[in-house]
């Protein structure tokens, strides 16, 4: 269980402050698929940062089972991150000098032990088979996309942020894409996925929506 308690983040830029997050509440139970929507610029990253243990919020908690995320010390923060939570960041990140099947890789080199045999296993279960020694230039965004999600579902977390893992993907690619993230689901893991397309909806148990930092209450169906 991820509980979010009246969190803000404000961040100080060169134009001064944004309140990226402000007073947001949100609890997301084990084996939840919650979806993320709201415009460019209301805090969407900045939420699923927060909620991954890599930006500190300016106030509020943020408790995973019971363990108050940033009351850890860092080492142990990291732990928890690295055991537990998968990440897609929405600009991949991957490292541009590796070959895909070495990004999927990254985390293991990290610390965790799985192998080159289950990297490139992830990855043909992508439809990465054909790609495995492609660097990212020589790769186009889908497929990108598709390492970044398979360097999150190496590490076998129990929980997956994943910022955007559709945005510029062709229909086909992203439905792909969101069946990777709903068999993870299936199997008992929790989602949260950022999306401006009304396919994430489509597969999430619920949607929050985010407007200015505050997460808007649904509106009744029509
Ligand atoms: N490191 C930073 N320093 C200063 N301001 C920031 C920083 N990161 C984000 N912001 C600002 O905080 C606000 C929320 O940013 P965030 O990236 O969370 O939005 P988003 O909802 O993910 O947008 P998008 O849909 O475009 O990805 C924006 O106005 C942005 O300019
Ligand atoms: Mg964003």
């Amino acid at each position: 269980m991820i509980v979010l308690d009246e969190v803000s983040k404000v961040y100080q830029g060169a134009d001064g402050e944004v309140r990226a997050l402000d007073g947001v509440g949100l609890s997301v139970a084990d084996g939840e698929f919650v979806a993320v929507r709201g415009p460019s610029g209301s805090g969407k990253s900045t939420l699923l940062l927060v909620m991954g243990g890599m930006v500190r919020p300016t106030s509020g908690t943020v408790t995973i089972d019971d363990r108050r995320l940033y009351s850890l010390s860092p080492a142990e923060r990291a732990r928890l991150r690295a055991e537990r939570i998968g990440f897609v960041f929405q600009l991949f990140h991957l490292v541009p000098y590796l070959s895909a099947v070495d990004n999927v890789l990254v985390p293991v080199l990290a610390g965790m032990r799985r192998d080159r045999d289950e990297a490139a296993s992830v990855l043909r279960r992508l439809e990465m088979g054909e790609r495995l020694h492609h660097r990212p230039r020589e790769l186009s965004t889908g497929e990108c996309q598709r390492v970044a999600l398979a360097r999150a579902l190496i590490k076998r977390p129990d929980i997956i942020l994943a910022d955007e893992p559709t945005g510029n993907l062709d229909p086909e690619n992203a439905a792909a894409v969101m069946g990777y993230l709903a068999d993870f689901h299936r199997d008992g893991g929790t989602v949260l996925v950022v999306s401006h397309d009304a396919l994430a909806e489509r597969y999430a148990d619920r949607t929050v929506h985010l407007d200015r930092g505050r997460i808007v209450p649904e509106r009744p169906q029509a």
